[in-house]
């Protein structure tokens, strides 16, 4: 059976790799809806934020509600936080959404996806008070202004535009807002209309160039003079103050406007990206948050999501300022956070699902096949458990991958960020961990089952994002006629596990990443890992340390490269070795005595500088040295060592 024909859906479907809030087309929508998976996690949150939602709800005048209304999700990359805050948005908002012919409503999705009838009902019931969601990524709304103010100026700006109003000028906004108090708003657009012949709707933005047109229609919608009006214009935009009392203030109007039970969520994507380490910024979300949750009793809410954890990004920051960030934890009283077992989950559910039938057929194979696989993903010297297959449950869940790479694959995209190999924060990449599996599986997918997905499919997906430096030099690796296409996978497999340092590049370890079959012949793998090693140590593209196989970046390929190029003859390397050796290893020891008689022996320099199969002789120190290509393995790996520890100390 090929590999494709395994999973339920089609494994080269479009899939939106990362979920953006301003993202409403059909396709987008439905998607999201359709294929959104309750996972473990995301059945306690669903439980723990209508739980809250639906006691405030039930509990109107009850004081301690005000204090309910924040929520804060967080979550490593890509774990899913902006796909559940857009769904929450969904839900609330239950519209009716078509695709290709067919057409839903919101919560219809999940009456198969939700199994607890109580947390259904908990769903329908705060989805039936219509309220409203302005869902919104709070670094595409906000404008380039620097200072506290920014969270407060973009939380009025998604409300004023819910409204209707003028989002890009809060005082013509606060012009619309007085007219629509009074009753006049729709008189003051066909007055408008009627004068200039266009619509206010369109020509708002650039009122500045309209001002007569606007002051007339002004003083005719409201009675006034045209002077009164004419100032009211001309001062509109220095009058207008913006705190966050009035935000509130205005806030708590509109819901009166619409009833006690009336709701209204603030859905803000990636706040804890855009607060930073800024405690300013940080005071106005947790004063906003505060004050909505008062003035407005509970009817106002505020959920967010952040990148990190909330305790990490407290983490990075100083002491001094740490005391601010705290205060904001308690405003959010509802906190939710996404794990990386999350990530896992969705994948196994939304991509490699299987049909029941395929399940047998894949059981059996386990039980055929199961010791062979413990033995094929074996791996040494590694700082953390790489999970195997527990057992044929495990393997139909995660074939044709393997647990671990559920695990590596998270750490290689948190290690690249981290280590600055991204020219870009990643997320802001297309790319995500579902996508990268997503790419990995299709390139195994025409594939009969028997085939495992080695670590270097992974690369391409990671390849989109990276710096153009980093990709350039295994891009130039591919054009190295001295190398062959294996060669470049290997190096691609060195490059992913660079920064993980939890596991390390020695052979064993790169037969197991290198796996592309459940049948693999190990020790044929190995040779073959063995002899491109060599090849692309002699291109400088990977150095040796002890027994452990590194990427090289630019910077450390640049060094590489020059102590390459140092041309020392024998005698001064004699001598540098001796130094070395005779200095900074022995620390001035002048003889060793020999304890079988007990005699002292002197020791000189030129008495230890090169090593044999067997131990130290003396002799020629050219045999160490990293120019040297026809000497062992074990030598070669011992003068790369040397010279690396050389070059540490600055003696070379
Ligand atoms: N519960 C889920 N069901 C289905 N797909 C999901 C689920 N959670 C996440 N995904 C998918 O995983 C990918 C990443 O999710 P998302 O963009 O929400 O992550 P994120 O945590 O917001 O990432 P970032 O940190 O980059 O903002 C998307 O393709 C999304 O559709
Ligand atoms: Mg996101």
């Amino acid at each position: 059976m090929l590999i494709k024909n395994l999973f339920t859906r089609d494994i080269f479907r479009s899939i939106i790799g990362v979920v953006k809030a301003h993202q409403l087309d059909d396709f987008a929508v439905w998607q999201e809806l359709d294929e959104f998976v309750i996972t473990k996690e995301l059945d306690q949150h669903f439980r723990k934020f209508f739980s809250s939602y639906t006691e405030a709800i039930k509990n109107p005048n009850d004081p301690a509600m005000a204090g309910n209304i924040g929520v804060w999700i967080s979550g490593l990359f890509g774990c899913g936080k902006s796909h559940f805050l857009k769904v929450l948005s969904h839900l609330l908002r239950n519209r009716q959404h078509a695709y290709k012919g067919q057409s839903r409503h919101a919560v219809e999705f999940f009456e198969d996806k939700i199994k607890d009838a109580m947390l259904f009902g908990d769903i329908k019931r705060s989805v039936s008070s219509q309220p409203d969601v302005i869902l919104f990524n709070i670094d595409s709304k906000a404008d380039n202004q620097p200072g506290r103010d920014a969270i407060l100026n973009v939380f009025l700006k998604v409300f004023n535009e819910m409204l209707g109003y003028s989002g890009d000028h809060p005082h013509i906004a606060h012009m619309e807002r007085y007219l629509d108090g009074k009753g006049k708003l729709t008189q003051f657009h066909k007055t408008y209309s009627r004068i200039t012949g266009t619509d206010w709707l369109q020509q708002r933005d650039v009122y500045e160039f309209n001002r007569d047109e606007v002051v007339q229609a002004l003083s005719e919608t409201l009675g006034q003079s045209r002077e009164s009006a004419e100032k009211w214009i001309d001062n509109a935009e220095s009058n207008f103050s913006l705190t966050v009392e009035n935000l509130c203030k205005w806030v708590k109007d509109y819901l009166d406007t619409k009833g006690a039970n009336h709701r209204l969520l603030f859905l803000v994507d990636e706040v804890g990206q855009f607060i930073g380490t800024d405690s300013g910024l940080m005071l106005k979300l947790q004063t906003i948050t505060e004050d909505l949750g008062t003035v407005c009793r509970g009817r106002a809410w505020v959920v967010v999501t952040s990148q990190e954890d909330i305790d990490a990004v407290l983490g990075e920051m100083k002491k001094k300022k740490a005391h601010d960030f705290s205060k904001i934890q308690g405003r959010f009283k509802t906190r939710l956070s996404l794990s990386s077992a999350n990530v896992d989950e969705v994948i196994q559910s939304r991509l490699l699902c299987k049909a029941d039938d395929v399940k047998g057929e894949l059981e059996a194979l386990y039980v055929q096949k199961g010791d062979i696989l413990k033995h094929q993903l074996s791996f040494t010297n590694v700082g953390m458990t790489l999970k195997p297959y527990k057992d044929a449950d495990d393997f139909v869940k995660n074939y044709p991958f393997a647990p671990y790479q559920f695990q590596l694959i998270q750490k290689v995209f948190e290690a690249i960020r981290k280590a600055g190999a991204t020219g870009l924060h990643l997320s802001r990449g297309e790319r995500s961990i579902l996508d990268a599996f997503q790419s990995a599986a299709q390139t195994v997918a025409l594939d009969q089952v028997g085939v495992l997905v080695p670590l270097y499919e992974f690369y391409p997906s990671i390849e989109s994002f990276l710096d153009t430096a980093v990709k350039r030099t295994i891009d130039q690796a591919g054009t190295n006629t001295s190398l062959e296409p294996f060669d470049i996978h290997l190096l691609q497999v060195l490059f992913l596990i660079r920064y993980v340092e939890e596991i390390k590049g020695n052979v064993d370890n790169l037969v197991t990443l290198c796996i592309d079959r459940i049948d693999c012949d190990r020790l044929a793998l190995r040779r073959r890992i063995e002899a491109s090693l060599l090849r692309l140590e002699k291109e400088t593209l990977i150095s040796l340390s002890g027994d452990i196989y590194f990427f090289l970046s630019n910077e450390e390929r640049d060094i590489n490269q020059e102590i390459k190029n140092v041309i020392l003859n024998s005698g001064e390397e004699s001598r540098l070795l001796g130094e070395i050796l005779y200095e900074d290893v022995l620390r001035g020891l002048r003889k060793h005595r020999y304890s079988a008689n007990g005699m002292d022996l002197p020791t000189t320099a030129s008495a230890m500088v090169t090593p044999t199969a067997t131990g130290w002789t003396g002799g020629c120190w050219s045999q160490w040295s990293p120019h040297c290509t026809t000497t062992t393995n074990s030598s070669r790996r011992a003068a790369s060592a040397f010279w690396t520890a050389a070059w540490r100390t600055g003696r070379c």
